[in-house]
């Protein structure tokens, strides 16, 4: 296990003998529970029977439980009517219902307006501050996706109440790190140009220098697709991030207490038109995996590679395998955890039902490793955390 794992763990190991414990499991989970079936694209329930509601979700490890922080979808509209929604277990298969971690608005033109979109959310723990910590996609109610902003909340207790702080884009006049004067400039130049047709080979060495960067200078960078990564090899965290209307993902470091950018980024794969990043750490190399960008259809995941998380980050093959595996079996990555104190990952997707958002499924798949040594997904009906432990 990383040093800083390892003193988080005890810490956490600590505060869980000195406090109460929270959101209590009305089932008991024993050891045994692990041998409980996790089953991707069924209908998954909770403790009260009803299918978990935590879509574009991820999960925070803390105090030797399992927390699951997703958006909560109506049966008719994407728009956020309820918030975000937080789950606990011990085994990954049974989840209890926590409640609503962070509640949508009732005011006019309040930034978590009811109807308002609240995406992709994601917490971790602050061991400096002892707070928790959650980011989000927000787009303000009636405006589309057009203000693509980041939003962020805080609370004591991993379940929340979570409170809001703010929103907005990232870092606004703050050029990414390693620009050069003279590559601004250019920059500068190109937002300026008319630069005619998309996807043609001037327009995307345009979007490679930063011609889109440089328009959203003023305003900050947008941020929609995003997740938040706290690497254990430091404890350091990154908020990670579609850009440039969805052409490159940002990659930027928070503050040492998570809320805010630390004022470092870079810009990954400019016009490679990825969405959903999730990663994490193996030994010595992070690894990224998206997906394309076809709104809630289904699309073939994307993986990359890097040593340093500000890159150079390196692409390869879809790390899917078997049948449906160009289509991410029919999801879209969302999340990948880390078993604590393990070197095992779990590779999270949502099967979206824009139609009828409530009933979107998910994929829980072990990622497993090729013979050349990368990350792999295989489709697998059932699996247990057991089966992870012992290498499946
Ligand atoms: C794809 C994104 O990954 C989802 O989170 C959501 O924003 C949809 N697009 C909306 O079409």
């Amino acid at each position: 296990m990383h040093t800083f794992t390892k003193i988080v763990f005890t810490l956490l190991s600590a505060a869980a003998i000195a406090g109460t414990a929270a959101c209590t499991s009305a089932s008991a989970e024993t050891e045994s529970s692990e041998m409980r079936e996790i089953r991707s694209g069924e209908i998954w329930p909770d403790n009260n029977g009803v299918h978990i509601n935590a879509h574009g979700g991820g999960i925070l490890a803390y105090d030797n439980k399992y927390y699951w922080f997703g958006e909560h979808k109506s049966d008719s509209t994407s728009s956020a009517l309820v918030g975000v929604k937080c789950y606990s277990s011990t085994n990954l298969a049974d989840w209890t219902d926590c409640g609503t971690a962070l509640e949508v608005v009732d005011e006019a033109g309040h930034d978590l307006e009811r109807g308002c979109v609240l995406e992709r959310p994601k917490v971790v723990y602050n061991p400096l501050t002892k707070k928790f910590v959650m980011w989000f996609h927000l787009e303000l109610k009636g405006k589309g996706y057009s203000a693509a902003r980041y939003g962020v909340a805080t609370a004591d207790k991993p379940e929340g109440p979570y409170t809001y702080l703010r929103s907005g884009r990232v870092l606004p006049g703050v050029r990414p790190a390693g620009m050069t004067a003279e590559a601004a400039a250019r920059a500068d130049s190109l937002a300026k140009a008319d630069l005619g047709d998309w996807w043609t080979e001037s327009w995307y060495k345009a979007v490679d220098d930063g011609y889109l960067n440089s328009r959203d200078l003023g305003t900050g960078q947008m941020a929609r697709d995003q997740t938040v990564f706290v690497d254990p090899a430091d404890g350091k965290a990154y908020h990670i991030f579609s850009s440039e209307d969805n052409l490159t993902l940002i990659i930027a470091g928070l503050s040492d207490d998570f809320t805010s950018h630390s004022g470092k980024y870079v810009r990954v794969a400019p016009a490679g038109h990825n969405e959903a990043p999730a990663i994490f750490r193996q030994g010595d190399t992070l690894w990224m995996i998206t997906s394309g960008c076809t709104g809630w259809a289904p699309n073939k995941a994307r993986m990359f590679s890097a040593k340093d998380i500000y890159g150079p980050w390196t692409q390869h093959e879809n790390p899917c395998v078997g049948p449906n595996a160009d289509l991410t079996f029919g999801g879209q990555s969302t999340y990948i955890l880390t078993i604590p104190g393990t070197d095992k990952h779990i590779f999270m997707a949502d099967i979206w039902r824009p139609e009828h958002p409530s009933d979107a499924r998910y994929i829980w798949l072990p990622i497993t490793w090729s013979k050349d040594g990368k990350p792999e997904v295989q489709w697998r009906d059932s699996w247990t955390l057991a089966d992870l432990k012992n290498n499946i």
